[in-house]
């Protein structure tokens, strides 16, 4: 080893000793009488204290050290004048006997501490330079930890973690697929898979009874904060299980993260169906760090003078404890947030409680004290609060409030990043009616898709629905939701050949499109398949969670741009014209 200790490890009762360590200059302080080094590794950063008078030649070498070179420090530990209690090694620094220069650095293009000045782009380009920040180091830390603990609880279990293959065949599951063209058959392609879905099934006809991975999935969709074309699952399964036992088991995995990682105990997680969800907060993910739920007031609002709430069909609305304080430039700032076409709100009715006083409302002309009062009754709105109102076409005011409930949520500090509200969502409809959902394919829209993946089973008393009302139908599907944020879902899943038959026909395909696309599932079907079901996390999302960001960017070593692009590798980019050649492919850009 060219050290015998890490950056981050001497403290107050290793002085006296002779140490070695190497790592990275993060600055250098030249005081004249005096100079100071940064030694930083991943494990923390180390003062060097030279003095020149001392030591001449020490003090001349330096002077070719700049940040980010790598170096040698042999000396001892002594305990420092002026202590750092921020810094774990804060109270010892080192006096060098010798320093090496182990290799050079060009001037970074940003600065490498947990400020930096650089740029998302920048430092995307210079990736392997940003990850030497401790912000990062720390996410990715926690990253592996994840890794680790689930493997850990997921083996007590007795899952067992098996690979699955990457180049697979196109699966309609709800995104675009990536494919791969195949060079040895020519005119035909691969898909990456957007999931392990059928092949962990197919593990549970094998017998194999409880399946994990920790696999890359890869979806060619639009990208968000919290969306990458290949991200990563905790991808689970179990034989013999109902849906209770399922949710049982990976509460269970995320309760032994939290406690295991954060030190955080998790209280048993709330439950709320999909309509109830909707209902309440306009959402299927909530955040439940707070309250202020939706109140419905469609039916107290109508049959007075103001048109807007008579020809609504919903009018619903939002309770601001202590809100009655808001000015108007406050309450114009939430009107103009609803009012972005992101939101797609048109306008918002407000309603002050103030104590002691009459209410006032920006709808005063048409309702009396009297009704406002019953708004306040109704909303059970306390003195002292703020009633905000939305209406129109019921599912987009239910939209629109949701956006609405988290803004205010956040501007009143109540989503703090180092409390968290998991909770499941059950009972989703089975299929969802497709017009244009920019995410799909063409041949998806104008039809019914399934709202979860088409492998999932109707809750039995629903099935005759299929036939009659397939809107209404109810999937074994569930959802867990920290923070707001959808972090896993899954669902019971068919295993009766024709009852995923059915399911295909009820999802617009024909008898040998079915058996095209899903011919080999439907055939393992017929050889003893065993009732399961399972359920697949969002890994970046779940460590990002546990990190307190909102972004899975941070917590992926080298994740792609807004774009789909990586700008350090320079990727995706052309090929040659042979590559093209050999795989029969021409392209034929206008
Ligand atoms: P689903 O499509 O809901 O289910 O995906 C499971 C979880 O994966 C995460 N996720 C993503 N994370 C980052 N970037 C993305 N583009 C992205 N897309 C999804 C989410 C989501 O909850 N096969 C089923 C699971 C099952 O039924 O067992 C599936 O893939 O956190």
């Amino acid at each position: 080893m060219l050290r015998t200790h890490t950056c981050g490890e001497l403290r107050i009762s290793d002085i006296g000793k002779k140490v070695t360590l190497c790592g990275w200059v993060q600055g250098i302080r030249d005081l004249g009488h005096l100079i100071f080094i940064d030694l930083r590794d991943r494990y923390g950063i180390t003062q060097i204290r030279i003095t020149p008078s001392d030591q001449p030649e020490l003090a001349n070498y330096v002077k070719e050290i700049s940040r980010e070179f790598v170096i040698q420090v042999e000396g001892t530990v002594r305990e420092r004048e002026s202590k750092n209690s921020k810094n774990p090694t804060g109270e010892i620094e080192i006096f060098p006997g010798t320093i090496r220069i182990l290799n050079s650095s060009k001037t970074p293009p940003f600065t490498i501490e947990t400020e930096t000045d650089g740029g998302e782009e920048l430092r995307m380009k210079f990736r392997y330079l940003d990850l030497r920040r401790p912000p990062l180091q720390k996410n990715i830390l926690l990253r592996h930890k994840t890794a680790l603990e689930t493997r850990k609880y997921l083996d007590s279990l007795g899952f067992l973690e098996i690979e699955t293959p990457f180049l697979i065949k196109s699966t309609p599951e709800g995104a675009r697929d990536f494919l791969v063209p195949s060079r040895l058959n020519p005119g035909t392609f691969y898909a990456l898979p957007q999931s392990p879905q059928t092949f962990k099934q197919l593990l549970m006809v094998s017998g194999f009874d409880r399946y994990f991975q920790i696999v890359r999935c890869f979806r060619d969709e639009d990208l968000r904060a919290d969306r990458q074309p290949e991200f990563t699952q905790i991808d689970c399964e179990m034989s013999f299980v109902q849906q209770e036992d399922v949710l049982q088991t990976f509460e269970g995995l995320v309760k032994h993260l939290f406690k295991n990682l954060l030190g955080k105990e998790l209280p048993v997680f709330k439950r709320l169906s999909y309509a109830e969800a909707m209902e309440k907060y306009g959402t299927d993910k909530p955040d439940l760090r707070f309250g202020m739920p939706i109140v419905n007031l469609t039916s107290i609002v109508k049959n007075k003078d103001f048109k807007i709430f008579n020809e609504a069909e919903y009018v619903g609305g939002i309770v601001v404890e202590g809100g009655a304080t808001y000015t108007r430039k406050q309450i114009d700032e939430l009107t103009e947030f609803i009012k972005r076409p992101q939101i797609g709100g048109a306008g918002m009715v407000w309603v002050r409680f103030p104590s002691g006083e009459d209410p006032k409302s920006s709808v005063d002309k048409f309702y009396s004290k009297e009704d406002l009062m019953a708004w306040k009754n109704h909303t059970s709105a306390p003195d002292h609060s703020l009633l905000l109102i939305i209406s129109g076409p019921k599912e987009k005011s239910l939209k629109v409030l949701s956006e609405l409930r988290l803004e205010v949520g956040q501007r009143m500090g109540l989503r703090k990043a180092d409390e968290f509200a998991c909770l499941w969502i059950t009972d989703f409809p089975l299929l969802e009616w497709n017009e244009a959902d920019p995410n799909l394919p063409d041949s998806y829209r104008g039809r019914w898709v399934a709202r979860h993946h088409p492998f999932t089973s109707p809750k039995n008393e629903d099935i005759p629905l299929l036939d009659t009302d397939p809107g209404k139908v109810r999937a074994n599907a569930y959802d867990m939701v920290i923070n707001g944020v959808e972090v896993g879902g899954g669902s019971i899943r068919i295993h009766d050949r024709n009852l995923q038959k059915k399911m295909f026909s009820v999802l617009g395909f024909s008898e040998e499109e079915a058996e095209r696309q899903f011919g080999f599932l439907m055939n393992a079907f017929e050889y003893g398949a065993p009732p399961h079901g399972g359920i697949a996390f969002g890994f970046d999302r779940l460590c990002s969670l546990m990190g307190g960001q909102h972004s899975i960017r941070d917590f992926i070593a080298f994740p792609k741009n807004n774009a789909g692009r990586d700008l350090m590798i320079d990727s995706p980019s052309e090929v040659s014209e042979e590559q093209l050649k050999e795989l029969n492919i021409s392209l034929n850009l206008k």
